[in-house]
């Protein structure tokens, strides 16, 4: 056994052991049968793992226990169920003979290459027995080792204590780049940290001398955390001082210190606005010559 392997088997082993694999399972979505001593335990929203075999290689899969589903086959008989409806309990039913589904949704897999992790795929459905462990910041390390220098860190996994791992690659080609462009919407309602979290992404494509970043203000958020004007509640980030580590050259420019340096810029503008439309010259050839 190669000194990888036994290095995440032993980290694995000094995981919690949280369930095994049941039934019903697909490639998608996986049935987990909770073990008595983890029935109490908060899962739901857990960082989870299991190691299979696929190709004659040992595979690592990741996953996030997504719902838990509560079930005593006996108490769904409407005869027991009449019998609890009038005792409050049946014994010993109630209570003992409930089962614990979990379904654990699979978001990353490793196939073990003897000297390196690489990325792979849940090509097959593990035999139902397989334990599921917790996963651990000790485990995520090892597996993504070769990665180190590329993962970016914005928090927690929702609702567990593991680092969640995230990519944020250049938009340019070559090492660490992602050869396009990439689109990312940041939802929320007011207060639930949508600023913070886009001045952290900013950050994570920052570490690239490859990426230029342009940021349109209106609030001037950002603006005032350039000019050290940080707020020091709730999560402040001293966004000048990271980027010039970062050896960015960090410029701000208020809108007054726009000008338009040329009378073609001018009419351009008067054409977008609704200036002419207001004064009743509705057609384009009208507003151009107006222009
Ligand atoms: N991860 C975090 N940990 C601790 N505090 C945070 C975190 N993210 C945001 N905050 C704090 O919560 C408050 C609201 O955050 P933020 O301004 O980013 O929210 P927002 O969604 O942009 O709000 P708005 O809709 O008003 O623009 C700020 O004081 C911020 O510092
Ligand atoms: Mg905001």
């Amino acid at each position: 056994m190669n000194e990888q392997r036994t290095n995440i088997e032993q980290l694995i082993s000094t995981s919690e052991r949280i369930g095994t694999i049941g039934s019903p399972s697909s490639t998608s979505e996986l049935s987990l049968d909770i073990l008595g001593t983890a029935v109490s335990k908060k899962l739901v929203g857990e960082l989870a793992l299991f190691k299979f075999s696929q190709d004659s290689k040992p595979h690592y899969a990741l996953g996030q226990i997504t719902e838990i589903q509560l079930r005593n086959i006996w108490l769904e008989d409407p005869t027991m169920r009449s019998l609890a409806r009038q005792r409050g309990q049946v014994n010993p039913v109630s209570g003992q003979q409930d089962t614990h589904l979990d379904q654990m949704t699979i978001s990353a897999v490793f196939s073990d290459e003897s000297n390196r992790f690489e990325p792979s795929i849940l090509g097959t459905v593990p035999a139902t027995g397989t334990p599921i462990y917790l996963a651990t910041d000790q485990i995520l390390d090892k597996l993504l080792e070769r990665y180190r220098d590329e993962i970016f860190y914005l928090g927690h996994v929702y609702g567990s204590t593991p680092k969640l791992p995230l990519w944020f690659k250049h938009f340019g080609t070559g090492p660490h780049g992602a050869g396009e462009a990439y689109h990312i919407g940041i939802f929320g309602k007011t207060g639930s940290g949508k600023s913070v979290l886009a001045k952290m992404i900013l950050l994570a494509y920052a570490r690239y001398p490859e990426m230029a970043i342009f940021v349109i203000d209106p609030q001037g958020e950002f603006s005032k955390d350039i000019n050290e004007q940080i707020p020091m509640e709730g999560f402040p980030l001293d966004l000048r001082n990271i980027l010039n580590r970062l050896n960015k050259n960090v410029v701000s420019i208020s809108v007054r210190n726009l000008v338009l340096d040329r009378w073609d810029l001018f009419e351009h503008i008067l054409a977008q606005s609704e200036f002419f439309e207001r004064l009743a010259i509705h057609t384009m050839d009208k507003e151009k010559i107006s222009c």
